[in-house]
């Protein structure tokens, strides 16, 4: 591969924005070549995108339950990629990434990619709240760094050429098992002012307005907590027990992993 030849796509799904940061800043960190944004975030569609020669693409997604986020998983099975060479990693909330990076290597193999480096990166958990932070305001200046760095080091394996299939990643298959979870959503509390801004971000369209009152679809809802953060009064919440468990047990700053 030559320097600079090629268009890098930086691919991600990102309801909390912290897997588009940690995409974002692996690809700068491999320096100023053209890039495309592929943001599936808010984006239903289902027609392929080809990925193609004079490519290299950057996956970033967040792991739910030890796995690939399923709507993000469903939305990369659009991607259609011809031995594209490919930087892999999740975002995961302090907690663990299980099997998510392994299924991601799949998902990117099956889709025509050829991984060459991957990375678990750690970003603010969906169920972090002020008076139970858990990983609050990750990525961080230092997960940044971290990216970019990474970035570069990915960007000099490709140009060295020594890209072989000797990838060892953390994870198992088959997968862990995820069991369905019951239907619940965030709500708006009496404050709600129905700007709309909660239908605006939510990925899987879960959140109408009806007769002047929100109506949240709960069988749609991924509780990605978009609604919840980007509330610009505070009043959207998620009350889960999660946020106590996760606060108690796994408010200990864990660090991105970089398999290269
Ligand atoms: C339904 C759900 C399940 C999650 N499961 C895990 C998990 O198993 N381990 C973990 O550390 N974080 C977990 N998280 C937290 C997200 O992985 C984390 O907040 C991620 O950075 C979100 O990515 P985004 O900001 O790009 O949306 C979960 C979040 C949600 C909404």
């Amino acid at each position: 591969m030559e320097k600079q030849s090629f268009t890098i796509d930086v691919i991600y799904f990102s309801p909390t924005h912290s897997s588009g940061k940690t995409a974002k800043a692996i690809a700068s960190g491999m320096g100023e070549p053209r890039r495309k944004i592929v943001d599936f975030t808010l984006d239903e569609k289902t027609d392929d995108i080809l990925v193609g020669e004079g490519e290299l693409a950057v996956i970033c997604v967040p792991v739910y339950a030890g796995r690939v986020a399923p709507v993000a998983a469903e939305r990369l099975s659009r991607l259609k990629a011809d031995g594209t060479p490919a930087v892999i990693a999740v975002s995961y909330g302090n907690r663990d990434y299980d099997d998510a990076l392994v299924e991601l290597y799949d998902i990117a193999v099956a889709a025509g990619f050829k991984p060459v480096a991957a990375g678990a990166f750690i970003g603010e958990h969906s169920y972090s709240r002020k008076d139970m932070p858990v990983a609050a305001g990750r990525p961080d200046a230092a997960d940044i760094e971290i990216a970019k760095r990474f970035g570069r080091d990915c960007m000099r394996k490709l140009l060295s050429g020594n890209v072989g299939n000797d990838l060892r990643l953390k994870g198992n298959r088959p997968y862990r098992d995820v069991k369905p979870s019951p239907p619940v959503a965030p709500h708006s509390t009496g404050d709600c002012a129905g700007c709309g801004e909660c239908i605006n971000v939510c990925p899987t369209h879960a959140i109408s307005l009806s007769s002047g009152a929100l109506q949240t679809d709960a069988e749609k809802c991924v509780r990605c907590c978009a609604c919840v953060k980007y509330c610009p009064i505070g009043a959207r919440v998620f009350d889960t027990p999660f946020t106590e468990f996760l606060y108690k047990n796994f408010s200990v700053r864990r660090e991105p992993e970089l398999f290269i």
